[in-house]
């Protein structure tokens, strides 16, 4: 059995204990399906009209069970077909399922270099796995043939610059390991860790902390037998080698480099180039998550606010408290990757806020206000730059 198998088959991960459905759902990027339809379907998918998703490689379920649930809930058809290596992250990810009693799921142990023989995708998940395929090109490019000509899909990889210390790390350790059995090689290497000089790059690196939580997590971070992080080119690279467009990086303004330059530098730089500088200038991204479509489809693909008929969500907050906090202080805070970040927005906009409820559209919250739509247009524009930048404010047409 390759290494990378062994690995899986033998520590799932990230680890989950099925029981832990009962109290809480896992969301996150790529695959919340608010912000599939966003950055994917225009925030106008037809999802009565049923979705067929692939989860390649989806281990012990995380994406899985957030679209199957959400989906679920919003009593939106669906047909997903859960692909893995490993039978231990299978059982693990059927459970999940199982105790939220969910359907619509096939599972298959298979490798996703065979994705096509399973169909054609509406939307296919790929998050944590391609960066540890021996070729991972042909990764991308097993997805590309398996995706519908009207489909898009979600792709999360490791970045470099917020993995500083890791990769010397994993070299050392495999090499100094190598022959041990993962326990063994687990119980060496922390030792060695715990020996090594504060300034280690590795140590003063805060984002990193799996490691800390489980066997599995320290294998998977600092023991793993294969793993390559792509830069924001390098990803964008290996996306248009299998044909396919990046639509957008999540979340989109964590690429934007203005925030760091002088106006006369930010302006003459191209989209990649910007998107490459802003990773370099931050030094935290650790992931890159990406939603790619077909060329053809790509224009399509953003949702646009200036379409008064869109319905707005917001993710991980309620518009009336949202609406609270920025009536009382122009502010949001909230941090990520390492950065807290303070986000600014006019006070004015707060009862726009407030009337996000997933199910009134712009023009309803616009009139619910008595907003002629000009006025309406040019405040709600400042709201979606920063909320639907930073990754907090979705399209979509899914009740919720
Ligand atoms: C880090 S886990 C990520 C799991 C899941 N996608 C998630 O985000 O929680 C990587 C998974 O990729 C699987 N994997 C690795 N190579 C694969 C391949 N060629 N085909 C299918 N799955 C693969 C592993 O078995 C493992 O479960």
């Amino acid at each position: 059995m390759d290494k990378v198998q062994r690995q899986y088959e033998d520590f799932p991960y990230p680890e989950r204990d099925p029981a832990d459905e009962k109290r809480r759902l896992v969301v996150g990027s790529p695959s919340y399906p608010f912000e599939i339809d966003h950055h994917l379907f225009g925030g106008k998918r037809d999802w009565k009209a049923g979705t067929s998703i692939l989860v390649a490689g989806g281990g012990t379920g995380d994406g899985l069970v957030q679209m199957a649930q959400i989906l679920t809930n919003a009593g939106a058809p669906y047909e997903i077909t859960y692909l893995d290596l490993s039978e231990k992250s299978r059982k693990i990810a059927e459970a999940r399922i199982a105790a939220r009693g969910l359907k619509g799921v096939r599972f298959h142990t298979d490798s996703l270099l065979n994705a096509a023989d399973y169909g054609k995708f509406d939307y296919i998940d790929c998050c944590g796995v391609l960066h540890h395929l021996p070729e991972p090109q042909a990764g991308f490019n097993a997805l590309a043939s398996a995706l519908a000509p009207k489909g898009g899909m979600g792709l999360m990889v490791y970045a470099p610059h917020g993995r500083s210390g890791v990769y010397p790390l994993q070299d050392a350790f495999n090499a100094l390991t190598d022959g041990m059995a993962p326990e063994e090689a687990i119980a060496v290497a922390r030792k060695i860790l715990a020996k090594l000089p504060e300034g280690h790059p590795f140590k003063c690196n805060q984002q990193l902390v799996d490691h800390e939580a489980s066997d599995a997590g320290f294998l998977d971070l600092l023991l793993h037998g294969r793993d390559r992080p792509y830069t924001v080119t390098q990803l964008q690279e290996a996306i248009e080698g299998a044909g396919l467009s990046c639509v957008a990086m999540i979340p989109p303004a964590q690429y934007d480099p203005a925030p760091f330059l002088p106006k006369d530098i930010a302006s003459e730089l191209g989209p990649r180039a910007a998107m490459q500088a802003a990773e370099n200038l931050r030094g935290t991204i650790k992931v890159h998550i990406a939603y790619a479509t077909w060329p053809d489809r790509a224009a399509a693909a953003l949702a646009r606010p200036k379409d008064l008929s869109l319905v707005p969500h917001l993710k991980g907050v309620a518009g009336p408290a949202l609406a609270k906090a920025i009536a009382a202080k122009g502010q949001v805070s909230m941090t990520l990757g390492g950065e807290s970040l303070r986000l600014s927005l006019p006070k004015k906009a707060a009862p726009l806020l407030a009337g996000i409820d997933g199910r009134a559209s712009l023009s309803a919250i616009a009139k619910l206000r008595g907003m002629d739509p000009f006025a309406f247009g040019a405040l709600w524009a400042e709201l979606d730059r920063v909320l639907a930048g930073w990754g907090l404010l979705h399209y979509s047409s899914l009740v919720p």
